[in-house]
């Protein structure tokens, strides 16, 4: 029997906190560990034999995807690969109802749902188990985290025993669970009569107080709308992962994620194309692009991803670090828990940092002298950084030349 895939991309108009990186790339595109931040899940996809087709669902223009699109196919013939527009932001339900007709087609028996943005071992061969096990109509993915981060997502209530759900909030004003949605979902096909079901209810609503429904009755948000009546129900149960799980929303979240996929890669593949090989100056993982030029007394790691065409001189010191194409760090010059966007250059001697900030942190700001700031420092495009200058905390917007020192500011 067959399965689907949708992977929710939203679109320009979402995705704000990841700016500004996402003023140059989608955010999804955005490359960590060497690869846009959506190919770590269809690579997850890749390893569920059933899946035939995988549909991207967003609302950015189709051009967006087309060189994504013709490179994925290639590397994952296993499966067709299509983006299906939305004429504008229906939500992370909406589109998934909207393009019901297409999603149904071939009659796929299950559908996988993955919000884009989720870093994770996407544990599907695990949930798809339990979807069996249980004669499921859903599975969610759940994760724990620390509870003072657990109401900034949807909390989970799970009968311990069962695993079902029996409660669902999204992000609650008081403290419920520290078992949150990963955002990963496994369907059957009835979930289109709990979309349209809430649809109804919806336009019910908008009959009698239409000032009550902003966004209209076609906007429909799987968090609020739908997990909650599947709670409600029989059938939806939470695959608990003890895997690495983290949200990218931030532009310094990349930097987590950056490090969590490439420690995956170089634990499942130490010889993965790219990955470089632990010496005096590689502290591993680091991924280096082939066509970049890494001076032999540079040290790099751990967790560091080089781009295509970047430069990095001698006695240059890079950790914790994402390097877009073609940016240049010059010699002694050092680059720790920063993300450095296309053609940036860091001067001799210079210094640009952010603030230590493990995987495992689900917040990406931090508090200097009373002050929040962000953990990660990111200059954005064509930014160039002076020699001997030091920048720390900061963000910085495209094409801004810094020639004095710096701290915790956002330059623009
Ligand atoms: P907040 O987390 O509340 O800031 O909103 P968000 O839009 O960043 O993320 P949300 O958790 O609501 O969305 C989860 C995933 O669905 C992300 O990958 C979004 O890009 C995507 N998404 C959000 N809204 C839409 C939408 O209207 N249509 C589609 N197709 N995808 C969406």
């Amino acid at each position: 029997m067959s399965s689907k895939a949708i992977i929710l991309v939203g679109g320009g108009t979402r995705g704000t906190r990841f700016r500004p990186l996402s003023l140059d790339i989608p955010k999804v595109l955005f490359p960590v560990a060497g690869r846009p931040i959506i190919s770590h899940a269809l690579s997850a996809l890749a390893t569920v034999p059933s899946i035939k087709e995988v549909l991207l669902i967003g609302f950015y223009d189709d051009s967006v995807f087309k060189d994504f699109l013709a490179e994925s196919a290639k590397e994952f013939p296993q499966f067709t690969i299509k983006y299906l527009r939305e004429y504008r932001a229906l939500g992370t339900a909406g589109g998934l109802y909207h393009f019901r007709d297409v999603i149904l087609t071939g009659h796929p028996y299950r559908l996988f749902v993955i919000h884009a943005d989720v870093c994770s071992s996407f544990p599907l061969q695990e949930m798809l188990s339990m979807f069996e096990d249980k004669e499921a109509k859903a599975v969610i993915l759940g994760t724990r985290v620390e509870p003072q981060f657990a109401s900034n997502f949807g909390c989970i209530v799970m009968d311990p025993t069962t695993k079902k759900v029996i409660h669902y909030v999204e992000k609650p004003e008081s403290h419920i669970s520290n078992l949150i949605n990963g955002g990963v979902y496994l369907f059957d096909r009835s979930i289109f009569d709990v979309i349209a079901a809430a649809r109804n209810a919806r336009a019910e609503q908008t009959r009698e107080d239409p000032s009550e429904v902003e966004d209209g009755q076609e906007v429909l948000r799987l968090e609020q709308d739908i997990l909650v009546r599947l709670a409600q129900a029989d059938g939806f149960y939470v695959y608990e992962t003890r895997g690495f799980w983290r949200q990218i929303k931030t532009a310094g979240s990349a930097v987590p994620a950056n490090a969590l996929y490439l420690q995956k890669l170089f634990q499942t593949d130490i010889d993965a194309p790219h990955l470089a090989r632990a010496s005096a100056t590689i502290v591993p993982p680091v991924y280096i692009d082939p066509t970049a030029s890494v001076d032999p007394t540079a040290k790099l790691g751990p967790n560091v991803s080089v781009g295509p065409r970047v430069r990095i001189g001698p006695g240059a010191r890079v950790k914790e670090a994402i390097l877009l194409e073609d940016t240049e760090v010059k010699h002694e010059a050092c680059v720790l828990y920063s993300i450095l966007a296309r053609g940036v250059k860091v001067g001799a001697w210079a210094r640009v940092e952010g603030s230590h900030i493990t995987p495992a942190d689900h917040s990406t700001v931090t508090f200097k002298n009373g002050v929040r700031v962000q953990s990660v420092s990111i200059l954005a495009q064509d930014v160039v950084v002076g020699d001997e200058v030091r920048l720390q905390n900061c963000v910085v917007l495209p094409h801004k030349e810094i020639k004095s020192d710096v701290e915790n500011e956002v330059i623009m």
